[in-house]
């Protein structure tokens, strides 16, 4: 692709010269870019051009849109994602690359998504979710150990539903899980914990569990002393408890049936964890967002993802979701033939919100090892020096667009860029570029002139193009 930016500001002031300056990512190391500029300074504007020269070279384009402001995209098909209109993608599809892909790590995925995104995932809820999502696979006939099971069809909500309805148990097996699925699934195990479903030695295992930590308490308060008096009845009350642990556990013993009934509770661990376990699944669900319903984006090439009605943990748990979604489709599509051209570009409205200190983390994977499947990640954002050195350091292109003086002195030390760099830039009508080439360490930041109607030089930009 080739996008028109404007003007080089040098030729255009000192030699009175118009010298056209394009963006080309296939000219630059990779095809990841970084718009940076205060509020007001034309970051929609320029991003909207932007990716209108993606749409228009035929590239993929996902807009992650939390403005709700992007869908004006010549050619664009917008989604807005609310309760209301209730789109979403199922989190359950696999990846099914044997390397990289399988029930192992989407699980892990979705555990290290909800714990970067909420707040206090304990361990045990961690490992009783854990063993809530392997069962529901595992329900579907797809295992971790066995790759050719990964493969399944994607299923939306009705005719999820109309199967369900028709008890068409064995056809459901042909297509991936849903957070329905696994909810329903969590219930059910709830359920068995609570009134033992058909089986009373569950539900006596969970009475002995309380009744247990009940006598742990008395034995605690009896070791800390106390007058005569209390000790004398603290021990009544042990004694107490203890018989209702032996009552309970005989209780448990004898209503055994399968002799697997311990196994359910070491892997859901008490009432207590699994309800909190599905109070997480249920904050999850009422995002909607990963409800098996996709948008109806068709064939459309450019796909506008509305994200303004979520709150920012779901958003940002929505885009690494797609991302991953995404960079496994580029993956499987293999690596470019040049190894730098640009088949899909990914924007992030805000994108350094979505940035973390983790290497695994699916943003810096895209960052660092998208360029040779062709995937370019593009960023807008008002916080330049919040993005990790990382990304700054290896990012294809970078422009900047009017940065408040207040940042300056971290701008200049992380971007690289000197005082007067970001003295000439000037909001709408000035722009300063860095493009980072093959076998260039510190190559220069430009000035350009863009296109704008409101200014002598901007006309001359705007009419250049
Ligand atoms: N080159 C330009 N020519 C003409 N108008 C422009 C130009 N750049 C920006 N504008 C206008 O300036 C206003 C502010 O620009 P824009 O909305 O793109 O800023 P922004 O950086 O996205 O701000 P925010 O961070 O608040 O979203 C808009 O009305 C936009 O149309
Ligand atoms: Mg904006």
């Amino acid at each position: 692709m080739r996008h028109y930016l404007g003007l080089s500001e040098y030729h255009f002031r000192q030699k009175k010269q118009n010298l056209p300056q394009f963006y080309e990512p296939g000219r630059l190391i990779n095809g990841h870019l970084l718009l940076a500029g205060m509020s007001g300074t034309g970051k929609s504007w320029q991003s909207m051009r932007w990716m209108e020269s993606a749409a228009q070279a035929g590239l993929e384009l996902d807009v992650f849109d939390v403005h709700d402001e992007l869908d004006g995209i010549a050619g664009a098909t917008a989604c807005r994602y609310s309760q209301a209109t209730g789109y979403g993608f199922n989190p359950l599809e696999l990846d099914t690359d044997p390397h990289t892909g399988g029930v192992n790590r989407q699980v892990d995925y979705l555990l290290n998504l909800l714990k970067s995104v909420t707040r206090q995932l304990g361990s045990k809820q961690e490992a009783c979710l854990r063993h809530l999502l392997q069962d529901t696979y595992a329900m579907s006939g797809i295992w971790p150990d066995n790759a050719n099971s990964w493969q399944r069809d994607r299923i939306n909500e009705t005719q999820r539903r109309q199967m369900v309805e028709a008890r068409q148990w064995s056809q459901l097996r042909q297509f991936y899980p849903t957070l329905d699925d696994l909810m329903s699934f969590g219930r059910r195990k709830l359920q068995v914990l609570v009134i033992g479903g058909d089986n009373k030695s569950v539900s006596a295992l969970d009475q002995l569990q309380k009744a247990f930590r009940r006598l742990s308490g008395l034995q605690g308060r009896f070791a800390r002393g106390g007058s005569d008096d209390e000790r004398e009845k603290l021990q009544k009350q042990i004694e107490g408890a203890k018989t209702q642990c032996v009552g309970q556990y005989t209780e448990f013993v004898e209503n055994m049936q399968s002799g697997r009934e311990l196994d359910d509770v070491l892997k859901y661990d008490s009432v207590d964890v699994l309800t909190s376990a599905m109070q997480r699944l249920e904050l999850l669900n009422a995002a909607g967002i990963f409800r098996a319903n996709p948008p109806p984006f068709g064939d459309s090439k450019v796909r506008v993802h509305q994200l303004k009605s979520l709150t920012a943990e779901q958003q940002v748990m929505f885009v690494k979701l797609r991302l991953q979604a995404i960079f496994d489709r580029c993956k499987r599509a293999g690596a470019t033939r040049s190894g730098t051209e640009l088949r899909q570009v990914v924007f992030l409205d805000e994108g350094h919100k979505y940035f973390s200190k983790e290497p695994d983390d699916i943003i810096n994977v895209i960052a660092k090892e998208a360029r040779k499947f062709g995937l370019g990640l593009w960023c807008a954002s008002q916080s330049p020096t919040e993005f990790p050195e990382a990304f700054l350091t290896n990012v294809g292109a970078t422009a900047l667009l009017g940065i408040h003086s207040r940042y300056w002195p971290d701008a200049q030390r992380m971007l690289r860029c000197s005082e007067d760099t970001l003295h000439y830039t000037k909001p709408k009508e000035v722009i300063t570029v860095k493009f980072q080439r093959e076998g260039q360490a510190d190559p220069p930041w430009q000035n350009i002139i863009v296109p704008n109607p409101g200014n002598p030089a901007g006309v001359a930009a705007a009419g250049f193009r």
